[in-house]
C-alpha cells in the first residue's frame, strides 16, 4: 500500500480524533484486502470523480484520494464523501487522516444522511470518464462484477 498514513492506521489498529478522543478499535475501517481492491479499481478505471458513502476513519478515502494523486489528477475536491457522523461519532478521524496525508483538497465532505447508507456495504460509486456510466462497486466483488454475472449495482 502506498499511503503512509493508511499503513500506520492498519498497523497500529488505533487512532486519535480531532478532539483527542482515542479509538482503540478500528472495526469500522475497511480491510486491507478491500482497500487494495479499491486501489486496483482506481488505477483500472482512472475515474475523474468518485463518490463514497460512509467515511468513518477514512481508509477508502485515503486510498481513493492517493490514487487520484497517483493518476496525476490535480486536487479539486473530486472525491465526494457522504457521512452524517464524521464530526460527531468519528471525531473527524477521517478528516484528520486526510489532512496528515496532505490529501484534504481532493475531498468534498457532506455531513448528511445518504439513502445508500441503508444499503451498505455498497461502498464506493465510481463515475468513469463515460458521462452516462455510474458504477456502484460492492467491495469484495471482482472488478468485472459478481461471479454469477449479476449486476453489482443491485
Ligand atoms: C463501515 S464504515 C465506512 C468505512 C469506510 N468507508 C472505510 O473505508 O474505512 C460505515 C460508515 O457509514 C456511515 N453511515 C451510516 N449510515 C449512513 C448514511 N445513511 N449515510 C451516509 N453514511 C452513513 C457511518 O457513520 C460510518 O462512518
Amino acid at each position: 500500500m502506498f499511503c503512509p498514513v493508511l499503513i500506520e492506521l492498519l498497523e497500529q489498529g488505533c487512532t486519535v480524533g480531532k478532539s483527542g478522543k482515542v479509538f482503540n478499535s478500528l472495526a469500522a475501517l475497511s480491510t486491507r484486502s478491500n482497500l487494495e481492491t479499491i486501489h486496483r479499481l482506481m488505477l483500472h478505471l482512472a475515474p475523474t470523480r468518485t463518490l463514497e458513502v460512509g467515511f468513518a476513519f477514512g481508509g477508502s478515502a485515503l486510498v481513493i484520494c492517493a490514487a487520484h494523486q497517483e493518476l496525476g489528477h490535480a486536487p479539486e475536491h473530486q472525491h465526494v464523501v457522504i457521512d452524517p457522523y464524521q464530526t460527531s461519532i468519528w471525531d473527524s478521524c477521517g478528516l484528520v487522516g486526510l489532512d496528515r496525508a496532505s490529501l484534504s483538497d481532493f475531498v468534498d465532505l457532506h455531513l448528511v444522511q445518504s439513502p445508500l447508507g441503508q444499503r451498505l456495504p455498497v461502498h464506493a460509486i465510481i463515475r468513469t470518464r463515460r458521462p452516462a456510466t455510474v458504477r456502484a462497486v460492492e467491495v469484495g466483488q471482482p472488478i468485472n462484477g459478481p461471479a454469477d454475472g449479476s449486476s453489482p449495482v443491485g
